[in-house]
């Protein structure tokens, strides 16, 4: 009931030729594929090359990032209201490089989600804990305190909009997926922060796997019950990887 989603996040990668070659080998690879959404996260300044690139195909596009504020004196951001105008559907909040690197918290990450709901954008709420907070077995407070923030600032019906994206850190770009029991644990807990607010919300919200997803373990990841499709890093930049992971999630 709940419909696939494989998304590709290029981080800080790509150029136009790349882009481009790229984007013309995987929709030869997906155009016919039914029953899964695909989408590209390419870094802001190519968004218009891509969207231009995939006019007319089934792929979607989304942003990386986008500014809490609505507008004005905040220099090298981008609003909400831009990415809409250029027609992208989704976009990234709280990806685990953006918490770490650039020290963006679980309230700055709330705000952005509500930022991009109001302007009709898609967020993808990124969540995950890291190898020493799994560990220390506080894994479950990390995720709880991520969602629950969502959930205080916007309301948890707005899950109803809003996809997760449950990457632990521990597995990204390090080639260490988690296992399939490990990555459904953890889709079955957050999908039961949401079900303690709102049980029928719950049911429908997409739930993304991410962390070294690749062509060889998509399969097993996305036949868990709660593993509702994959953000998917290094592999999206091959079209060949991706188009296969694709391939694993459609009907
Ligand atoms: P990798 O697939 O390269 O591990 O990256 C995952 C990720 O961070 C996607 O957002």
């Amino acid at each position: 009931m709940r419909r696939p989603l494989i998304m590709g996040n290029w981080k800080m990668n790509g150029s136009s030729m790349a882009n481009e070659s790229l984007l013309t080998g995987l929709i030869s690879q997906v155009s016919s594929l039914q029953g899964v959404d695909i989408a590209v996260c390419p870094p802001a300044v190519y968004l218009g090359q891509v969207l231009e690139l995939v006019s007319g195909t089934s792929i979607d596009v989304g942003a990386q990032n986008l500014s809490e504020q609505k507008s004005g004196a905040f220099t090298g951001e981008i609003s909400g209201d831009m990415l809409r105008d250029l027609g992208v559907t989704y976009t990234l909040v709280g990806h685990s490089e953006r918490r770490s690197l650039y020290g963006e918290t679980n309230e700055l990450v709330a705000a952005k989600t509500l930022k991009a709901l109001e302007v009709g954008l898609v967020p993808v709420l990124c969540v995950g804990e890291t190898l020493e907070e799994r560990k220390s077995s506080q894994m479950d407070a990390v995720l709880a305190g991520q969602i629950n923030a969502v959930i205080e600032l916007c309301g948890a019906d707005t899950f109803g909009q809003i996809i997760v994206a449950y990457e632990p850190v521990w597995a990204i770009g390090t080639g260490e997926t988690a296992t399939p029991q490990q990555a459904q644990d953890a889709h079955a807990f957050i999908r039961g922060l949401i079900a303690a607010q709102s049980p029928a919300i719950a049911e429908r919200v997409t739930i993304l796997y991410g962390g070294s997803m690749n062509e060889k373990n998509a399969a097993e990841l996305l036949a868990m019950a709660d593993v509702d499709g994959g953000l998917v890093g290094g592999a999206s930049l091959k079209a060949d990887s991706f188009a296969t992971i694709c391939k694993a999630a459609a009907e």
